[in-house]
């Protein structure tokens, strides 16, 4: 079974995961990142969510409203929340998966004191419309979400340069890993020393029982992606057996992963150092497979694919399916699993109904027609 998604890992990142410890590591992972993403500075976490909670604090935001897409991944909107601020939901424009800046804009009060720009799928950010944005509204700070769209670009500009910070996601569903752990990026000099401030205040040392844990998470993924065994990895998944590894969400709960004050650990560092050293071969890659698979569906009529977007990253290779339920079945029955993601809209989960204010019809319809096809094979090989 050809899996929705593998992590793009060779032996260097075993190797280098496996190497004795040195002092450094972190330090060395956050400089060659920020070097890679073109900013001053990165600063690392266990999680993309602990970073942007800590973001906002960094950012002095309390009470404030904070402007984020309905259609992405839950945990962004967990973090306002946690952080001690509020979500305001925001739809899909029409045809694009990203947020309608537009009706960002018209959300926006005097309580309105952060916008979280989201390039979901590897599809940037208009920057047009948010430099539009920003110049009407300069109390608005800009965090660029980057998790699904490293170093993706809008007519030639790199996304995640435009604004205060930008936030990554490192786990081994995103376009590159350090196993776990997230990464802050940002040229405000200042900001940086507030967040490394606060990361050192609130987050604990990870013990040497961190890095084991994650030196064996590591060690599990290159079998468990592997087309081999893949089928019964899904099978216990599906038994529900793998949840303590897959299921990140509970809708009717705003939570955080039980380690995710715990920093990152040198062994995650490591690895991630490895991956920013290979991140354009990894996306160059990725770029050819999303071209294959929209020739190799063209002809598909139950599918719709997205539009070709130059400077997109491909986190995913989107398609909405007309009946999701059988695509993914007809899929399957030949061998290659497709992912649903992202299956929900966030404001309709039960934990978000205090904060829906207004209908979300286009990432409600995302939500029930996505399919990913894998990008973590080559798509002539497997179809
Ligand atoms: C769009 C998006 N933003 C942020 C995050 C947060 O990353 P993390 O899981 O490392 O907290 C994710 C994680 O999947 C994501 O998909």
């Amino acid at each position: 079974m050809i899996p929705r998604l593998r992590p793009d890992l060779t032996w260097r990142e075993l190797a280098a995961a496996l190497r004795p410890p040195s002092g450094d590591d972190v330090a060395a992972f956050e400089a060659a990142f920020a070097r890679e993403m073109g900013q001053r500075q990165g600063i690392a976490f266990p999680y993309g969510r602990t970073g942007l909670i800590m973001l906002l604090h960094a950012l002095g935001l309390q009470d404030a409203e904070v402007i984020c897409p309905a259609y992405t991944c839950v945990v962004v909107a967990h973090a306002i929340v946690r952080s001690g601020n509020r979500p305001v939901f925001v739809d899909c424009r029409q045809g694009d998966f990203n947020m309608d800046l537009e009706a960002a804009e018209r959300l926006i009060t005097p309580r309105t004191r952060a916008l979280v720009a989201t390039s979901l799928f590897g599809f940037p950010v208009d920057l047009d419309r948010l430099d539009a944005l920003r110049s009407k509204h300069p109390h608005v700070r800009i965090i660029q979400d980057c998790a699904h769209s490293f170093a993706c670009e809008w007519n030639g500009r790199p996304v995640q340069r435009e604004g205060d910070a930008a936030m990554f996601g490192l786990n081994v569903s995103k376009l590159m890993t350090s196993v776990f752990g997230g990464m802050v990026t940002t040229d405000d000099e200042a900001l940086a020393q507030r967040l490394r401030e606060i990361r050192r205040q609130r987050l604990v040392n990870p013990g040497l029982r961190k890095s084991l844990r994650r030196l064996l998470y590591l060690a599990a993924v290159y079998p468990a992606f592997h087309p081999k065994l893949y089928g019964v990895v899904l099978a216990l998944q599906e038994a529900r057996l793998l949840n303590r590894f897959t299921a990140y969400y509970d809708e009717s709960l705003i939570d955080m992963p039980a380690d995710y004050l715990e920093a990152m650990s040198r062994v995650e560092a490591r690895v991630g150092l490895v991956q920013t050293a290979r991140y354009r071969d990894i996306v160059a890659k990725r770029r050819s497979r999303q071209l294959q698979w929209r020739r190799l569906l063209s002809g598909d009529g139950s599918l719709s694919l997205p539009p070709d977007v130059a400077g997109a990253t491909y986190s995913h290779f989107v398609a909405l399916a007309a009946d999701r339920a059988a695509t993914v079945a007809s899929w399957r029955a030949r061998g290659v699993q497709l992912g649903e993601l992202i299956e929900y809209s966030i404001p309709t989960m039960p934990a978000y109904r205090p904060y829906q204010h207004g209908d979300f019809p286009v990432s409600a319809h995302y939500a029930r027609h996505t399919v990913n096809f894998p990008l973590g094979f080559d798509p002539e090989e497997i179809v």
